[in-house]
């Protein structure tokens, strides 16, 4: 009897998991919002423009956390409007937004008690960007997400520190005096303990964040580097435990994400069988960047996103507002152009599942919409013949 009630309730774990992998499928398109102190200096530092993405420039130019604390006093972004940016998010196609709510620089964008590093106690805006962003995006139809930096925290010391594990890519930034883990404030890493930051700092905040601003569809783990399993499950389970059908990101670490996360801007090549997200910039920063003007376009976005959908996987697209609050006009122009080609054309994007065919299609992508239609998504360069070869059955 009870081997059968245990299996009873396996099983309805597992199906209310098939639910809400589903519902995380269905939404296929999500907006990423990075938004903190970091903003303020948009990638540039004493004269300096910066040569990486710019939410990294503390560790890029190794400030003191007593020099780069100070741009909370000059956080006041008076054009922030919580209800335009998920209006464009909305109208471009997105489904979910998924906001940084503390990265690695550590301050929050919350209203949090855990510390007083955050935009409410430490700013002259005064507002839980965060608790108004959720409330424009359900006046919107939108899911809410949240970012949290659960491993790196440059505010404190007993943040990780991953020395050892510095990582091929980080080496070639190593070079340029960079590192994961707040390496200038305290170079000696003896005494760090990162259960107690756990312990002081993420479970606290997590407990508001999953506590206090209704339910939240994903949360957006970043950097595990050096994380142990047990870690990572403890937290995974943690989270579940306040709210049991938040999806976690495979950066929770040690494969305990319920969806997976390739690196940034690398794109499907072919179909993913299991769930996916993959995150893009729309220029080459995740953070706000004065001189960063490579911007892709809204075409090129398209094309990736229709890729990304015909290979069963989500695509979630950067936007890194501006210090006033705005989000880039480069970037509303992008979404903008997304939100024409979807009324011109009427593609659907919710909801669709990946393309039946195993080839690749060379004047463009199928999916599948509304159950069993096959949705032709052809560029517009494309002159030759349509050919779509492998359809066996009768066609409506
Ligand atoms: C990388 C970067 C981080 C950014 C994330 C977005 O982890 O370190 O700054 O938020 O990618 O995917």
């Amino acid at each position: 009897m009870v081997a059968a009630l245990v299996a009873l309730v396996g099983w309805g774990a597992f199906a209310a998991f098939e639910t809400d992998i589903a519902a995380f499928r269905e939404a296929r398109f999500g907006m990423f919002i990075h938004w903190g102190l970091y903003t303020q200096l948009g990638g540039r530092w004493k004269g300096e423009r910066m040569d990486y993405i710019g939410e990294w420039i503390q560790s890029r130019y190794q400030i003191p956390n007593a020099e780069y604390g100070l741009l909370a006093k000059e956080f006041n972004p008076t054009k922030f409007d919580a209800d335009e940016w998920a209006r464009q998010a909305k109208d471009a196609g997105m489904e979910y937004v998924v906001f940084t709510t503390k990265h690695h620089e550590g301050f929050s964008m919350y209203a949090t008690k855990v510390s007083d590093y955050n935009i409410v106690d430490a700013t002259p805006f005064k507002r839980d960007a965060f608790g108004e962003l959720a409330a424009a995006c359900r006046r919107h139809g939108l899911k809410v997400g949240i970012y949290y930096s659960q491993n790196l925290d440059w505010h404190e010391f007993d943040a990780a520190d991953p020395r050892e594990n510095i990582g091929r890519r980080r080496t070639a930034l190593a070079n340029k005096g960079m590192s994961w883990g707040n390496s200038w404030d305290w170079p000696d890493a003896t005494n760090k303990d990162f259960d107690r930051y756990l312990k002081a700092k993420v479970y606290p905040q997590l407990k508001e964040l999953l506590t206090n601003y209704g339910e939240i569809f994903v949360i957006w783990f970043d950097c595990p580097n050096g994380m142990t399993p047990q870690q990572s499950k403890d937290l995974k389970d943690y989270v579940r435990s306040l709210q049991p059908h938040v999806l976690v990101s495979g950066r929770i670490g040690n494969g305990f994400g319920d969806f997976d996360t390739p690196g940034d801007n690398q794109l499907l090549t072919g179909k993913s069988e299991f769930p996916l997200e993959c995150p893009v910039t729309l220029n080459d920063t995740w953070g706000f960047k004065y001189d960063d003007h490579n911007w892709k376009s809204g075409y090129r976005v398209a094309c990736d996103l229709m890729e990304t959908l015909s290979g069963n996987a989500n695509y979630i697209l950067n936007i890194g507002p501006r210090p006033d609050g705005r989000f880039p006009d480069a970037s509303s122009d992008v979404l903008r152009e997304l939100a024409g080609w979807r009324r011109k054309t009427d593609v659907q994007i919710k909801g669709t599942k990946e393309s039946p065919f195993a080839q690749a299609m060379p004047w463009g992508w199928c999916t599948v919409a509304d159950g069993n239609v096959l949705q032709l998504v052809v560029k517009s360069d494309w002159t030759n013949e349509l050919a779509v070869c492998g359809v066996r059955n009768e066609i409506a």
